[in-house]
């Protein structure tokens, strides 16, 4: 997501905020600005775009100052924009926060806020934390900061200036990374470690509910509550390109491991607070509008067509309205049926691919709504469609998508319930049941990264084989088809993806001694269907390895040669779910094989050409 690095030292601190900046490049951003306490006060350059066009600002109108804040933004409210860059100020202009995260509750504080007459320049939520930490001060800016928070809902990482405390600099952490780098007669903030590596190895790491105070020879570390703590510091002993993997060897794989926060980022206030319903106020279209359409057609490529494949079934079940899907390099050139009462759903990581990016107009300009299910907020796809959810996964780097993907699955889930409660296909009770299991997903899929060693060894004998199978029934069918392309994709492995019942009607005939079989078996009702069929591939000598529910081992252990359990969840949610382990599979075969994880061989991160 966003990018923070903060200083206070005895050096200049414009050029060293820059080049933290510079070291956050790699995670994308739209926009950046710097914050410095200059003799004129506490002074903000920002703009929009790449941060050549901030150094080309600060070029000719250099802020001087040894104490300063810095952003780089990745839109989440409102678009990007030089007013909606960070820093933000309060209307005394006495106040500075540069932000990361999601303040739930914003508009609540805002409209607050605006009755109290402040005005507000920006459409983000980070300015209204600068407005509320003014209004809170009575001449102690921790204090006022610790007052601040304790009426935000959501999730934040801070760094506060103010021009009342020009030797203080307050970061605080709340479900968003920060950290605090230690130097002789110099402090850092920063969110990751790249950012300020060059200066410092000695770091403490937040904990969320924590905040540190740092002047140029101290830093002191309290809860948010004001208890004051002590922790160990770190020495980080990475290099500059492990530590932007976060420690990781692989953007990929750090992405993988993204995936908890990435859940709860895209539900995070998208939950009514007693847990009973969805609220998705982004969306234009009225619950009116919503119980309007009769059936819908989801559009996309690759990874992102596989996530509305799965949306296809949370559609149809939770809502009752029938769902069509198309490859958006089809869609438009086969004159789709497009009625008025027929919503188009294109869904899109990049928000940018040429394909999608057709259909979305093609689809517009045969009269549909199209609401857009994309990670980039200010991109094409997100400017041109009528409605728009963005998942909150964060800038994607690997080319292989993995946490786009699941958190799109988020998405569908959230909005498929939403059109339930429109429709009244679900009642209040069962919505509950299903949001309350989606809480429960982060911390299941932490349980599955646990056990990321276990797939590694089923990896290494996969990588020996030259083709293989993903089988499945119903919704694992749709997890089959991703765990398919995401080994494709990263290991040059042949392998198909197939409806198990559909095997004997041809593709069993490639089925000899040893080839492997993966076969998805989390839906119950079709259990024992899936054992018919996977006798059938074991007859022929396949190897098996069943993706299966905790709690089903001893029943599942006479079919299969291998199980990997998923923690249990409703039928519905388990793609969020099973698919991990798929990616895990895919990215250690590749490891295995030494091919370029990140990069691989002639495809491209975002497909800007049809
Ligand atoms: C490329 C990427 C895929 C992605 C697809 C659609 O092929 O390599 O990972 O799924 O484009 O991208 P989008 O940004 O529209 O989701």
């Amino acid at each position: 997501m966003c990018g923070i690095v903060g200083y206070i030292g005895n050096r200049e601190s414009q050029p060293i905020l820059l080049e933290g900046l510079k070291k956050l490049e790699y995670r994308g951003y739209d926009s950046a600005g710097i914050a410095v306490f200059t003799e004129q006060g506490l002074e903000i350059t920002k703009t929009v775009g790449r941060l050549a066009n901030l150094e080309g600002r600060l070029s000719g109108d250099p802020l001087r100052g040894t104490v300063g804040i810095g952003h780089t933004r990745w839109a989440t409210h409102g678009k990007p924009s030089d007013v909606n860059s960070h820093p933000h100020t309060d209307n005394t202009l006495k106040f500075s926060v540069v932000h990361n995260g999601i303040i739930e509750n914003y508009l609540e504080l805002k409209e607050e806020l605006m009755h109290k007459g402040h005005r507000f320049l920006s459409e983000t939520d980070t300015e209204v934390i600068s407005h509320l930490i003014a209004v809170e001060y009575e001449g102690d800016i921790v204090k006022a900061v610790q007052r601040a928070v304790s009426k935000m809902r959501g999730a934040f990482a801070l760094g506060v200036l103010t021009e009342y405390e020009p030797d203080k600099l307050v970061a605080v952490r709340y479900a968003s990374p920060l950290i605090i780098g230690v130097g002789e007669g110099e402090k850092y903030i920063a969110s990751d470690i790249p950012a300020i590596l060059e200066h410092t190895r000695d770091i403490y790491i937040l904990n969320d509910g924590e905040m540190a105070v740092l002047t140029r020879d101290s830093v002191q570390l309290m809860t948010i509550e004001g208890n004051l703590i002590s922790k160990e510091m770190f020495h980080v002993d990475w290099d500059l390109m492990t530590a932007e993997k976060g420690g990781f060897d692989h953007f990929m794989l750090k992405e993988i491991h993204e995936q908890p926060k990435a859940y709860r980022d895209t539900m995070r206030g998208r939950m009514s607070e007693d847990g009973r319903s969805v609220v998705l106020p982004e969306l234009k279209m009225t619950p009116d509008m919503l119980r309007g359409f009769k059936r819908v057609h989801i559009v996309a490529c690759g990874t992102a067509m596989h996530a509305g494949l799965v949306g296809k079934t949370v559609i149809e079940q939770l809502a009752r309205v029938p769902v069509e899907t198309d490859v958006a390099s089809e869609y438009r050139y086969r004159s789709p049926i497009i009625t008025p009462d027929t919503l188009v759903i294109v869904v899109s990581q990049s928000g940018e691919t040429a394909d999608t990016l057709a259909a979305l107009r093609e689809a517009q300009r045969c009269g549909a709504r199209v609401l857009a299910i994309t990670n980039v907020v200010g991109s094409s796809v997100a400017r041109e469609a009528d409605d728009v959810i963005i998942t909150l996964a964060g800038p994607e780097i690997a080319v292989a998508s993995t946490k786009a993907y699941t958190s799109q699955l988020i998405a569908f889930y959230l909005f498929g319930l939403y059109w339930a409660q429109a429709n009244g296909t679900k009642n209040e009770a069962e919505i509950a049941h299903i949001l309350a299991a989606m809480e429960s997903l982060p911390e299941q899929v932490e349980k599955i990264l646990a056990q990321a060693e276990v797939l590694k060894g089923v990896a290494e004998s996969i990588s020996r084989h030259s083709s293989l199978f993903f089988i499945g029934r119903g919704i694992d069918y749709a997890v089959a088809l991703e765990g398919s392309l995401k080994l494709k994709e990263i290991s040059y492995i042949h392998s198909e993806a197939y409806a198990a019942g559909e095997l004997k009607h041809g593709t069993l005939a490639l089925i000899e001694e040893g080839v492997p079989v993966i076969a998805l078996m989390t839906q119950e009702e079709l259990y024992e269907k899936m054992l018919s069929n996977i006798k059938e591939t074991k007859a022929r000598g396949a190897h098996v390895l069943g993706i299966i529910n905790e709690g089903s081992e001893g029943e599942t252990a006479k079919s299969v040669d291998r199980q990997f359990a998923i923690p249990r969840t409703l039928p519905i949610l388990t793609p969020a779910l099973s698919v991990v382990p798929l990616q895990l599979l895919s990215y250690y075969a590749s490891l295995a094989l030494g091919h370029d994880v990140d990069k691989p061989r002639n495809l491209a991160k975002s497909v800007t050409v049809e």
